[in-house]
Formats: C-alpha cells, sequence, structure tokens
C-alpha cells in the first residue's frame, strides 16, 4: 500500500468506495430510502466536479490523497481550507473491508502533513455524525477534541445530529510528524 495525490483518472473509484462506505458505515444512520437512492450518481458528479477543477487549477487550497495497492484504491481523504482559515477534513473513507489495518491512520499523518506544511498556523477539523461511534472513536485515538456540536439538515430532506472534531496547529504538526 502506498499513498500519493489523488488525480482526475481517480474519480470514478473514489465514487464508488465512496458509496460504499456510506452505504456500510451510516446503514443504521441514515435513512435506507435516501441510501438506497441515487447515492452513486451524486458522489459521481461530486467527485467528477471537484477533480475536473483541481486538475484544471492546481492550487494550495484542497489536497486529495489515495490509500492504492497496485489499481486498487483502499482509501482517500480530502481537505480544504474554509473561508473561516481553517483547514477542513471533508472526507476521509476506507474500503469497509480494509477498516482497522491502519490505512485511516496513514491517510491522516499524511493529510496533516500536507496542511502542517501548506498552512502551519492553522487548526484542522472536521465534522462527524454523533452516531458515527466507530469514527469517533478513531478520531478520539487521534488526539481529536469536540469543539462544536450542531444539527445539520442534508439536501434529501433529514436532519442528525453532527459533532465537530478539531486540532491545534501544535496536535497537526505531531501527527504530522509520523508520517
Ligand atoms: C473511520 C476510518 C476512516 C478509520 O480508518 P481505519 O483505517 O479503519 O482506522 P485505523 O486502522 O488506522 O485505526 C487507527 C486507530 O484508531 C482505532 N480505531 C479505528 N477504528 C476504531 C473503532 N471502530 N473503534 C475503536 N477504535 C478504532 C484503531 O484501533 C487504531 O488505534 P491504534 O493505532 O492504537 O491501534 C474508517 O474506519 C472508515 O472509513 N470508516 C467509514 C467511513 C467514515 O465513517 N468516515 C469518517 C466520516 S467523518
Amino acid at each position: 500500500m502506498h499513498i500519493r495525490s489523488g488525480t482526475e483518472d481517480d474519480a470514478e473509484n473514489i465514487a464508488q468506495l465512496h458509496t460504499r462506505s456510506w452505504l456500510t458505515a451510516y446503514a443504521e444512520i441514515m435513512p435506507a430510502g435516501y441510501l438506497n437512492g441515487s447515492l452513486l450518481g451524486e458522489r459521481r458528479a461530486m467527485w467528477s466536479a471537484r477533480l475536473a477543477t483541481v486538475a484544471r487549477q492546481p492550487d494550495h487550497t484542497r489536497c486529495l490523497l489515495v490509500a492504492v495497492d497496485g489499481d486498487a484504491l483502499l482509501g482517500f481523504a480530502y481537505l480544504a481550507v474554509e473561508a473561516d482559515g481553517r483547514v477542513l477534513l471533508d472526507n476521509l473513507h476506507v474500503e469497509p473491508e480494509r477498516k482497522q489495518s491502519g490505512i485511516g491512520r496513514e491517510l491522516v499523518h499524511r493529510a496533516f502533513g500536507w496542511a502542517s506544511e501548506q498552512h502551519p498556523d492553522r487548526t484542522v477539523y472536521l465534522e462527524v455524525l454523533r452516531d458515527n461511534a466507530a469514527a469517533i472513536a478513531f478520531y478520539r485515538r487521534l488526539g481529536g477534541r469536540p469543539t462544536r456540536e450542531f444539527v445539520e439538515r442534508f439536501p434529501a430532506g433529514f436532519e442528525l445530529p453532527v459533532v465537530e472534531y478539531a486540532w491545534s496547529p501544535d496536535d497537526v504538526r505531531i501527527l504530522a510528524d509520523h508520517r
């Protein structure tokens, strides 16, 4: 397994893994009607648009990392600098059958490496569904601190409680040093 920057050619595999991961991790959290609907189509549209822009206008405000083994995609992480100056870890997913084998930790180390090099004085944060106990255990294990709780309204019309976890610039650097 190795980790590299994502490219436009990864869009389809990322959309498929993103969909599989939601179907697995959110089966008991999100309405079945939504999960069994147009999830893959939405993710295909999202990733092809994101990656087309990344390819056309490379910049230092966004980062896509993919964990691969040959042609197989094992996980990915996507970060972006937000309007308030903080860095958002917007997506982090590991192939469901390969969870708890260290891939998520490795992606976070590399993602925080990018953040600490490109944006050394910035907090990194993420938003996780409050009922996603596995991901919360993972973020706590990596030193994330809960900083905010709110209810998110999804475009499909349902609402779910969300917790924000954050890492100070110093904590980001410490995890980045594990690369
Ligand atoms: C959350 C996720 C990214 C973690 O990645 P992972 O590869 O499974 O995690 P790792 O194997 O790198 O685990 C790192 C540490 O977290 C701990 N951890 C991981 N999953 C855990 C769980 N379900 N319960 C308790 N601890 C857990 C591991 O034990 C490990 O601790 P260690 O380093 O002391 O051994 C992955 O499980 C995933 O893709 N989940 C589904 C999608 C998702 O919820 N993404 C987050 C959306 S906000």
